[in-house]
């Protein structure tokens, strides 16, 4: 659409900006009839919130669940949903306990990759790292391992794994949290890590729902510069959500995720927390999601209308951290008697979170033996009131030898960009020199930097609330060195990237010089060098480009090793004969030595394949992210108009040939390919769902007069701890809400409790079981034709062939392990999902009568096998 209207659209959206608790909140698109990306982009309202019903294999854990809300007072079933304050207990949020049945508060954790804020725990691969293994079996095992930690401290949630950012721009603080911005590598990759967490009996977050594509003005809030901005507003349409954004989420809430976070940031000029279209539409109905959505922390900025637009837990539970208020606890008790909020929502709240509870087997947990706060034996039970005093941390040594796996894991994720034949090294190399900041200790030790905001040695993890302490980090220059000292060979280093004179007097001895160099990003409430969470730019950090320059033009054996958040700029070094290779090692935790040494020596056979692609300038990757205000104090309208075009099917749209594309990797052997075979498989047409859901149940009675809702007398309230009690008889006085009573409307059937239509493109979690109906099998034969053995990760391509879809999207793969001289079958089904795209009119997916390929390929553009996909019948 032309500009004057884009301007005139959005506009009109900062004019109507709606009150926080106005539950429809909602933006309407101008009624544009053209193809733009941005047609729908809007959030109409969505009511009554759908109520669990045990759907898929959720049917014992509901039936649990309703017993034991059934039990409940309403005051419990409050504190069920309602976390008491920042820093109020020993995890980084928890919820009321119900101390009448014993039960223990709920506690919920960081993070995605190991246990935060804890001793004796371990530093696992990022998911932007582990991504590049393409290993189903590593995702499933790192998964499982960081849950059994979780689980020994006795955590019931940990707060990962992460698909929101998915990486729409690699400058995203954030995106090394999640997996790809692919989203059927995000998609597997989240769906194996979310089994892994649960089956060692702790429950998966899955976040940030969504578009939290990046950290500026993620939150309302005060920017120093700019004084107060509203959150950015991600505006996205219904066809991009379905087939980019959320198709990981559909995998996670098809594996059986217990929770799923709702983000800080506003979709279509909504907040995602009371986005009824969001939450209560797509992830409750479309996916039939029947765990509980949480609240990022302090993501909540309305009651009643969250409640009805379906948030299910508030965290930490204050309305600002340490406030003493809460838009929830007393204010739902309040909601629920005057009315305004039906008791089957909470009822429905209660069952979701008791039903993830023992859909993981939570039932015969161990009650948390740690303090985020602090780390000393003794201390006070709830931090911030400083009373409670008590034994707080047993310092329980969870780590059992997951270090083996761990060091395994992050070799199987390197990435072997280019090799002129120096590597594997033998290790006898008359004189190894190793450089870089990069390559050695901090010199504040591993965890220096609180929440590892600052970047000083070896980085093996970026910054934020998605970190954990290393019990030890294996540096690289630790793990060369005794690889060479052992073989009795000469190895020196010079760690500080500025010392031209040492640097070059190394340079030109070495026989191989190894340099190291690194990118960093995080959480937006860290700074470091400048970069609010976000990076400023691609390039390689503490001038790596001129460290690579100064050795490189003196040695010309020079290997880089680069660990880095996602991609970098390789233009001024990658095509010097001199570099002889090239290794990307992402963030690979505590044994990053070791596993670098691993590959590097030729213990192991790089097999990794980039996540991502390498591009030549941040352009090439699309829309910039919003660093400044663009409208004044009202959100930042961040137009995704981009459409599915992210990472490698944006540089296909724009003919931009990549330096390393998304799927490349080398390995020390060769892989041939061949003899591509299709064989279509029977499945029948496609049944929208039908039918209606039960009516939402009720669990129990309760009273309405107030004065059973009280302060019990003899309570000692630590300070701005969150209870659900009322202080006042009067309910406009509990309130404490100059608001109360405000004569909002809210929505049309917001409290109808009467059966529902179900969704066509629902019926169970993940969406429509046929979606997942296999209607090609595919195979094709992969040679290792070189001398060593080898892994080489296989992928599927389709062409769906329509002229707005991409050149072609990654819909499968493998990781095969081949003997010198084998060949092994790569298998890979297609779904009727595979093929479909989503049709906004029908609201459901659609095989389109364009003519479809299917590419069995090497990388996205490596597309080794081609053959026709004969659609036939399937086609709409
Ligand atoms: C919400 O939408 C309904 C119609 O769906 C309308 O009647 C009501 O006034 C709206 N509420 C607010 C607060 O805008
Ligand atoms: C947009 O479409 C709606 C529904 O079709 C209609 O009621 C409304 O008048 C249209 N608005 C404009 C500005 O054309
Ligand atoms: C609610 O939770 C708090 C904090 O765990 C607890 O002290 C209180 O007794 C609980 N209230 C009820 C009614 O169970
Ligand atoms: C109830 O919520 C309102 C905001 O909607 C808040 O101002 C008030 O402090 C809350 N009351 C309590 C008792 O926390
Ligand atoms: C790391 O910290 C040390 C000690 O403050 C400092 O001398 C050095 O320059 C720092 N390195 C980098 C790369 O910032
Ligand atoms: C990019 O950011 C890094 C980290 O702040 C900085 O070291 C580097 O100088 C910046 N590069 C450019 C070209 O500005
Ligand atoms: C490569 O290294 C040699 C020293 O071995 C040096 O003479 C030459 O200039 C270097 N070439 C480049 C392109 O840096
Ligand atoms: C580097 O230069 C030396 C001396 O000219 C030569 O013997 C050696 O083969 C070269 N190494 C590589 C990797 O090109
Ligand atoms: C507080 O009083 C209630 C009701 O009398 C009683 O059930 C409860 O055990 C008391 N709690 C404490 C901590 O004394
Ligand atoms: C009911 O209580 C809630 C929570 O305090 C409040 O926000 C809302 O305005 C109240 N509604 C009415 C109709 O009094």
């Amino acid at each position: 659409m032309p500009a004057s209207v884009w301007l005139q659209a959005f506009l009109a959206v900062g004019l109507a900006r709606a009150q926080t608790q106005n539950p429809n909140n909602t933006y309407s698109a101008p009624n544009d009839t053209s193809s733009s990306p941005l047609n729908n982009a809007e959030s109409p309202p969505y009511y009554p919130s759908p109520w669990t019903e045990g759907s898929g294999d959720w049917a014992q854990a509901y039936v649990q669940a309703k017993a034991f809300v059934s039990q409940l007072t309403l005051l419990e079933k409050v504190n069920l949903t309602t976390g008491t304050g920042w820093q109020s207990e020993a995890c980084v949020g928890t919820v009321g306990a119900i101390p009448r049945l014993n039960f223990d508060p709920l506690c919920m954790q960081d993070s995605p990759l190991g246990v935060r804020f804890a001793d004796y725990v371990s530093a696992f691969p990022a998911g932007g790292t582990i991504a590049a293994s393409w290993d189903r079996g590593e995702f499933y095992r790192r998964g499982y391992q960081m849950g059994q930690e979780h689980r020994a401290k006795g955590v019931d949630v940990q707060l990962g794994p992460v698909v929101g950012p998915l990486g729409r721009n690699p400058k995203g603080g954030r995106n090394w949290e999640g997996f790809s911005p692919d989203p059927v590598l995000s998609g597997i990759a989240v769906a194996d890590t979310v089994r892994g967490i649960q089956d060692a009996g702790v429950i998966a977050c899955t976040k940030h729902f969504i578009m939290n594509e990046q950290e500026h003005f993620r939150q309302p809030g005060d920017f120093e510069d700019f004084g107060f901005v509203d959150a950015v507003s991600s505006n996205i349409d219904d066809k991009t959500l379905h087939e980019l954004y959320l198709w990981p989420f559909a995998d996670a809430i098809r594996a059986g995720t217990g929770s799923i976070m709702c983000s800080y940031n506003k979709v279509n000029n909504s907040q995602v927390c009371q986005n009824s279209y969001l939450q209560n539409y797509i992830l409750k109905g479309e996916l039939g999601f029947q765990g509980f959505i949480m609240s990022d922390w302090d993501a909540q900025h309305s009651g009643v209308a969250s409640t009805l637009a379906g948030l299910d837990m508030t965290m930490p539970g204050d309305t600002d951290f340490n406030s003493g208020q809460s838009f929830w606890g007393p204010n739902l008790t309040i909601s629920i008697l005057n009315g305004t909020v039906p008791e089957w929502r909470l009822d429905d709240a209660a069952v979701r979170i008791m039903a993830a509870y023992y859909y993981v087997g939570r039932d015969e947990s161990i009650p948390v033996n740690f303090d985020s706060w602090q780390r000393d034996t003794y201390g006070y039970s709830h931090y911030f009131g400083k009373t409670g005093y008590r034994l707080i941390n047993q310092h329980v040594d969870v780590r059992g030898d997951h270090f083996r796996s761990i060091r395994h894991t992050a070799a199987k994720s390197t990435v072997l960009l280019k090799n002129s034949g120096v590597l594997p090294l033998s290790g006898t190399e008359k004189w190894t020199a190793v450089f870089g900041n990069d390559a050695g200790d901090s010199a504040y030790g591993p965890n220096g930097f609180p929440d590892h905001g600052g970047n000083n040695g070896t980085l093996a993890m970026g910054w934020g609330s998605g970190t954990a302490d290393f019990p030890y980090l294996v540096t690289p220059l630790d793990a060369i060195k005794s690889q060479v000292s052992g073989n009795g060979g000469v190895v020196t280093s010079v760690t500080d990237n500025w010392a031209y004179t040492q640097i070059q007097a190394m340079a030109v001895q070495a026989s191989v010089a190894l340099v190291f160099v690194n990118a960093d990003s995080g959480e937006g409430y860290i700074t470091v060098d400048g970069n609010t969470g976000d990076r400023n730019n691609l390039t390689i950090w503490q001038d790596g480009d001129t460290l690579i320059k100064n050795v490189s033009s003196l040695c010309n054996n020079t290997i880089v090793v680069i660990h880095s958040v996602g991609p970098v700029l390789v233009n001024s070094f990658y095509d010097s004969p001199n570099i002889t290779a090239i290794l990307w090692a992402g963030l690979p935790g505590q044994e990053s030595g070791n596993a670098i040494a691993d590959i590097i020596y030729g213990r192991e056979n790089p097999g990794g394949k980039l996540p991502f692609t390498i591009g030549s300038n941040a352009a090439e990757y699309g829309p910039d992210l919003i660093y400044e205000p663009t409208n004044g104090h009202d959100s930042p309208q961040d137009n995704f108009e981009e459409g599915v075009f992210i990472d490698y099917r944006a540089f296909d749209k724009q003919n931009i040939t990549p330096i390393y594309e998304f799927g490349f990797g080398l390995s020390y052997t060769t892989f041939e390919y061949s003899n591509i075979k299709v064989v279509k498989v029977p499945a029948g047409a496609y049944t929208p769902t039908s039918g209606q859901t039960i009516a939402a149940p009720t669990l129990g009675n309760y009273s309405t007069d107030p004065a059973d809702y009280q302060w019990p007398a003899n309570l000692t309230r630590p300070s701005t701890y969150i209870f659900p009690y009322l202080n006042s008889t009067d309910l406009v006085t509990a309130s404490q809400d100059p608001e109360y009573g405000l004569n909002y409307t809210w929505p049309a059937g917001a409290t109808d409790g009467s059966p529902q239509a179900r969704i066509p493109a629902g019926g169970a979690p993940g969406g429509n079981p046929q979606l997942w109906d296999v209607l090609f099998s595919v195979e094709a034969t992969i040679t290792n034709n070189g001398t060593i053995p080898g892994e080489e990760v296989v992928q599927l391509y389709l062409s769906l062939g329509g002229p707005e879809d991409p050149k072609i999207v990654l819909r499968g793969f493998d990781r095969l392990s081949i003997q010198p001289g084998q060949s092994a079958t790569f298998h890979a089904d297609v779904t009727r999902r595979d093929v479909s795209n989503w049709d906004v009119a029908s609201q459901n997916w659609v095989i389109s009568s364009y003519k479809k390929t299917v590419y069995v390929a090497a990388s996205s553009r490596k597309l080794v096998l081609t053959a026709g996909l004969d659609l036939g019948d399937y086609a709409s």
